[in-house]
This record gives C-alpha cells, sequence and structure tokens, in this order.
C-alpha cells in the first residue's frame, strides 16, 4: 500500500517539516524488584508520512508499550531512556496540555479491543464528537464531520448510528467506529494495534481495506501491530521484529519475506500456516518466549535458536546491516538460513 512519497504528496508533510515518528534508543525499565531485564532496550523506528511501518513478534515481546510511549503513555513507575519524537517534538517531555494536543490533533491510536475503548452506556454520536466539542469545534460541525467519517468507514445508515449505543453494533461494525472516532481529530500518525486480532477473517480484510484506502487519501503514516505475519505482509511497507524488548530485524517487507536474516523471523515465517497445497506445514518455534524475570547475558533468542553457538550466549549482538536491512545477529551474514 502507500509510500512515503505518494503519501507525501499533497499533504500536510512539507518539505521541510520534521520526521512524523522517529523513535531513538528508547528503553524502558521498571525497578529491578518487579523485572531483571528492560520492557523495551534499544528501540529505534520511524514511521514516514504515508508509510505503513509493521511491528511484529510474540506475545509479550513489547510491542504494545512501544506504541502507547508514542502517545506518551509509560508503565508506572518505570525508567526511560532515549526519546520519542513526534514531527520534532519530544513526546517524553511533554506536559500535560502538549500531550492533550499531541493525541487530539496528531497521533491517535486504535485498539485491540473496541468494546474496551468505548463506554458502553454512551450513545456513538457522543462518543464520535465529544473530542471535536472539547476543540472548541461546534456541535453542529462536529455532528456532520461524524456523519462524514462514519460514511467513510463504511457504516450504513451513519444517522441513525449516532443515536445508537455500542451493544446495538456488532464487533467489526464497532471496530469502524472506533477507527472512525481516531480519524476524527485527523491525525497524521495512526497507531494500530492488533486492530482486526477481534474480528472473522472477513470483516478483518474489510476493516483493513478502510484503514489503507483512508490513509492513501489523506497521507496518514500508520504504525501496524500485529503477530500475523501474512497480514503484515499484505499492509506493510517495512517491518520490525521484536523479541524479547528489542528490534531484531528491520527490512522491506518483501525483502523480510524472501530473505530473512535472523533466525527468530525465520523461525516465525516457517510456522505462518499457508494455504497452498504444497507448502510445508508449520512448524512452531521451539521453546518459549523469554519472561521479564529472565535476563540471559547474551542473545534472548539464543536458548531457542538452531544456528546459537556458544558466543551467542556472551553478549546480545547489536542490531546492524545486513543486506539491505537490519539483523541483530553474530550469524546473520553467514547464510544459515536456507
Ligand atoms: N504497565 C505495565 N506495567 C508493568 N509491566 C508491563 C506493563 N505493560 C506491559 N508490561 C510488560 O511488558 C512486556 C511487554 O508487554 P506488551 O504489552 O508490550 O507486549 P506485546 O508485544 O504487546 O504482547 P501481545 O502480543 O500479547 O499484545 C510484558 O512482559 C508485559 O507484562
Ligand atoms: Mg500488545
Amino acid at each position: 500500500m502507500g509510500n512515503a512519497e505518494r503519501g507525501s504528496a499533497g499533504t500536510r508533510s512539507a518539505g521541510t517539516a520534521p520526521p512524523l515518528l522517529e523513535v531513538e534508543g528508547l528503553s524502558i525499565r521498571l525497578p529491578a524488584d518487579r523485572a531483571a531485564r528492560p520492557i523495551l532496550d534499544g528501540v529505534s523506528l520511524n514511521v514516514a508520512a504515508g508509510e505503513t511501518v509493521g511491528l511484529v513478534g510474540e506475545s509479550g515481546s513489547g510491542k504494545s508499550v512501544a506504541c502507547r510511549s508514542v502517545l506518551g503513555l509509560l508503565p508506572d513507575g518505570a525508567r526511560v531512556e532515549g526519546q520519542v519524537r513526534v514531527r520534532g517534538r519530544d513526546v517524553l517531555t511533554l506536559d500535560r496540555p502538549g500531550l492533550r494536543e499531541l493525541r487530539s490533533r496528531q497521533v491517535a491510536m486504535v485498539f485491540q479491543d473496541p468494546r474496551a475503548a468505548v463506554n458502553p452506556l454512551r450513545r456513538i454520536g457522543d462518543f464520535l464528537t465529544e473530542g471535536l466539542r472539547a476543540a472548541g469545534t461546534p456541535a453542529e460541525r462536529a455532528t456532520a464531520r461524524a456523519l462524514e467519517l462514519l460514511d467513510a468507514v463504511g457504516i450504513p445508515d451513519p444517522r441513525g448510528a449516532l443515536r445508537r449505543h455500542p451493544h446495538e453494533f456488532s464487533g467489526g461494525m464497532l471496530q469502524r467506529v472506533v477507527i472512525a472516532a481516531a480519524l476524527a481529530g485527523e491525525p497524521e500518525l495512526l497507531i494500530a494495534d492488533e486492530p482486526t486480532t477481534a474480528l472473522d477473517v472477513t470483516t478483518q480484510a474489510e476493516v483493513i481495506a478502510v484503514l489503507t484506502r483512508l490513509q492513501a487519501e489523506r497521507g496518514t503514516g500508520l504504525l501496524f501491530v500485529t503477530h500475523d505475519l501474512e497480514l503484515a505482509a499484505a499492509v506493510c511497507d517495512r517491518i520490525h521484529v521484536m523479541y524479547a524488548g528489542r528490534i531484531v530485524e528491520t527490512r522491506a517487507t518483501g525483502d523480510l519475506f524472501a530473505h530473512p536474516r535472523h533466525p527468530y523471523t525465520a523461525g516465525l515465517l516457517a510456522c505462518t500456516p499457508r494455504i497452498d497445497p504444497d507448502a510445508p506445514a508449520p512448524r512452531p518455534v521451539p521453546g518459549r518466549p523469554l519472561s521479564l524475570a529472565e535476563a540471559p547475558p547474551g542473545c534472548a533468542f539464543a536458548p531457542r535458536c538452531a544456528f546459537a553457538e556458544p558466543r551467542c550466549s556472551a553478549e546480545p549482538p547489536a542490531l546492524r546491516p545486513s543486506g539491505d536491512g537490519l539483523a541483530a545477529c553474530l550469524r546473520a551474514d553467514e547464510g544459515i538460513l536456507p
């Protein structure tokens, strides 16, 4: 779908504007009595206008914590190093009014479970217009905008929908409403944290189509979190693979699928089921992800890695250039993967 060139044409991102999202060396640590290793460890990633960047990895790898940090939301008691910049402004040092402005105008997030994102007792119309009205939009204009957004995300009878409550919508329709709400402030950056995990496959495809179409029309940057690699391949321009709080591989989507360099990425690809009858049966990555209580001295993936050597357990490998991307594996350039 979108790429940086197409997205920046005709949008707010003038050639001289600072980059949309830059996360640089972000580390988030809980106090030592609550965790042995950082939740995030030196995470760096960028999203340009119109670009879709994927974040994939097993449960607990830190994807949601990374997303929430872009909104300035950090775990209680966490120590933070590094920077998160949106259009050049450091999110982690913003005061309350600055954060409010960031969240109402620049960055919006679509969460995994639409029912958790809405108040069940309030009408959809109030949910959609509250942000606009709080930002000073007159009630009539806010309603007109809500109707436009509901139409854009494919809700039939938008006027009737405004009067309904969340329980009167199916999961897929409610997720469209949540996406409409996220788009209300015309954010430059949309963070979608597993936006379709709770949906059936056909609804998932429709919701993704809505997201990608709106993105192409508006040049929105999209940070897309999923543990579904097939979905990431269909949606993302570039993918970051996370493992135990670190980015272990970064590559353009086609290259990542054709030539993964990190054994963990290859493992994730091998356990993705394929429809093709000649495709090999999916093979799960052996072992289990690292908990926060475990802090091995070397590569966090080494205990599960078929290619690990003694040196892999000595110190964590740096993320460095490998092919046209980056990989954090001492053996990335040895051609060990088939
Ligand atoms: N507010 C918090 N306080 C303490 N620990 C947290 C907090 N939020 C997340 N964690 C821990 O940080 C780690 C990463 O969590 P995160 O939710 O980012 O994982 P994830 O990659 O999004 O996983 P999933 O695919 O299951 O959504 C987990 O071990 C989690 O328990
Ligand atoms: Mg998550």
